[in-house]
C-alpha cells in the first residue's frame, strides 16, 4: 500500500515532471495546429458549383478529385505544365492541388508565385532529401510536400519551377492587430478553421490565422484571402527587428532584398502568410530545416525568440508583395 509520503513525492515527481508534451509539441505550438480528430468531411454542395466572378462550372466530384485539381481561372495565368494539373499513375499529387493554379496556396501549403526557379527547385530538393522537414515531425501537410518531392522527377520539377517562378505575387493576407482573436480550432491538415458563432478569446501573444473564407477555400477559389490576427503593437516591433536584424544580425534586408521582396535566389518575405513564415523561421532556429541551402540563414533565425518570432512574420506579413 502506498504511504501518504510515497503519495506526496508521487505528487511533486509528477509535478516535476508536467504533464507529457504531445508528440511532435513545440514552444511554438500556435503555428503548428495539430489535432488527432480525423479531418471533418467535406462541405456540403449541391452541383453544379460557382465561384464568384468565373464562368465556370464543377461538380462536386470534380471538385473532390485530388488527381485533377479544378482551376476556376484559366486566363489568369499561362497554361500549366502536366505535372501542375494532373497526376499520372504513380506520380506526384498535382502540385495546384496544395499550392493552387496562382501559386499563393492553400492554407499552411506556402505560396510559390514569384520565388525564383532555381530557389523552387532546391527547396523541393531538400525536402526530398530530407533535410527540410517540419519541427513538428509528424505534421500531416509538410509530410504531404515530402511525398510529392520523393515522386517528382527532375524535367518535371524544372517545368513546375518556371511555372511558379513567372506567376505575379499578389497581396493576399490581412493583418488585423487585436487583443481577441476568433476562437478557433485545429484541423487535422494542419491549420485552424472558425469555431461557428464562437466568439473571441484572448490572443495571448499567438497569431490566429484563418481563411477569410473557408467554404469558398474547399471549393479550391484562389480569389481566397488569408487574416492573420496579431498582438497589439507587434507590427512595429517587428519592423524595429526586421530593421536591426534581431540579436546581433544582419538587417533582414541585407539579404532579402530592400523591401523584403526576394533578391535573386533569396526567397520574398513581403506579404507572405505570417504562420507560413513562422513555421520557416523556427524549422531553421530547430535545425529540421537544415543543410548547407540554408547555412546563410541559420544566424539570422536563431537569434530570434518565440516572441520576436511572432512580431517579425506580424510585420512581414504585413508589407505589400
Ligand atoms: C499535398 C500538398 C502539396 C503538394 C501536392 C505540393 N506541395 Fe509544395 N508544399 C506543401 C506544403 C504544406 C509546404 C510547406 C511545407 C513546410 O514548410 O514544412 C510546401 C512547400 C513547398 C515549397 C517551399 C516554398 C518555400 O518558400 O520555401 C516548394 C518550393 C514547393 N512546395 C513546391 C512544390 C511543387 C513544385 C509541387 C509539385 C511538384 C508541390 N510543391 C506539391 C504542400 C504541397
Ligand atoms: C545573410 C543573409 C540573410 C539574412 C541577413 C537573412 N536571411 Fe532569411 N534567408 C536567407 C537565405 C539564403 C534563405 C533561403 C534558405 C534556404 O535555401 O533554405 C533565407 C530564408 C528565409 C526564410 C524562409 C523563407 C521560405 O520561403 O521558406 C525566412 C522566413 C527568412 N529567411 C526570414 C529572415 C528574417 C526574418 C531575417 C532577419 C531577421 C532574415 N531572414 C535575414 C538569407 C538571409
Amino acid at each position: 500500500m502506498r504511504t501518504p509520503a510515497a503519495l506526496m513525492l508521487l505528487a511533486v515527481t509528477l509535478a516535476g515532471c508536467g504533464p507529457k508534451p504531445e508528440p511532435g509539441a513545440t514552444l511554438m505550438s500556435w503555428a503548428y495546429p495539430q489535432t488527432k480528430d480525423p479531418a471533418p468531411p467535406p462541405p456540403a454542395t449541391s452541383d453544379p458549383v460557382h465561384v464568384p466572378g468565373s464562368a465556370l462550372a464543377f461538380t462536386r466530384a470534380q471538385i473532390m478529385d485530388d488527381a485533377n485539381p479544378v482551376d476556376w481561372f484559366p486566363d489568369e495565368h499561362p497554361a500549366p505544365p502536366p505535372v501542375v494539373a494532373h497526376q499520372p499513375p504513380g506520380g506526384p499529387t498535382p502540385c495546384a492541388e496544395c499550392h493552387l493554379y496562382d501559386g499563393h496556396g492553400f492554407l499552411a501549403a506556402a505560396d510559390l508565385a514569384g520565388l525564383s526557379p532555381a530557389y523552387i527547385i532546391q527547396q523541393v530538393q531538400e525536402f526530398r532529401a530530407g533535410r527540410r522537414q517540419s519541427a513538428v515531425h509528424d505534421r500531416p501537410d509538410s509530410l504531404e510536400m515530402i511525398k510529392a518531392a520523393q515522386k517528382v522527377t527532375d524535367p518535371d520539377l524544372a517545368q513546375a519551377a518556371a511555372y511558379f517562378a513567372a506567376l505575379p505575387r499578389k497581396p493576399f493576407v490581412r493583418v488585423v492587430e487585436t487583443d481577441a482573436a476568433p476562437v478557433t480550432k485545429a484541423i487535422s491538415y494542419g491549420w485552424l478553421e472558425l469555431v461557428p458563432n464562437g466568439g473571441t478569446e484572448p490572443i495571448k501573444g499567438r497569431i490566429i490565422e484563418v481563411s477569410e473564407d473557408m467554404p469558398a477555400l474547399y471549393l479550391a477559389d484562389p480569389h481566397v484571402g488569408i487574416v492573420d490576427y496579431v498582438p497589439p503593437g507587434a507590427v512595429s516591433r517587428g519592423e524595429a527587428l526586421v530593421k536591426r536584424g534581431g540579436q546581433g544580425g544582419q538587417p533582414c534586408a541585407a539579404c532579402h532584398g530592400p523591401e523584403l521582396k526576394g533578391a535573386g535566389d533569396v526567397p520574398p518575405l513581403a506579404g507572405r502568410a505570417a504562420t507560413y513564415l513562422a513555421r520557416a523561421l523556427w524549422d531553421i532556429k530547430t535545425g529540421a530545416r537544415s543543410g548547407p541551402a540554408v547555412a546563410l540563414m541559420q544566424a539570422p533565425a536563431k537569434g530570434l525568440s518565440e516572441a520576436e518570432i511572432t512580431d517579425v512574420v506580424a510585420y512581414l506579413a504585413s508589407r505589400r508583395p
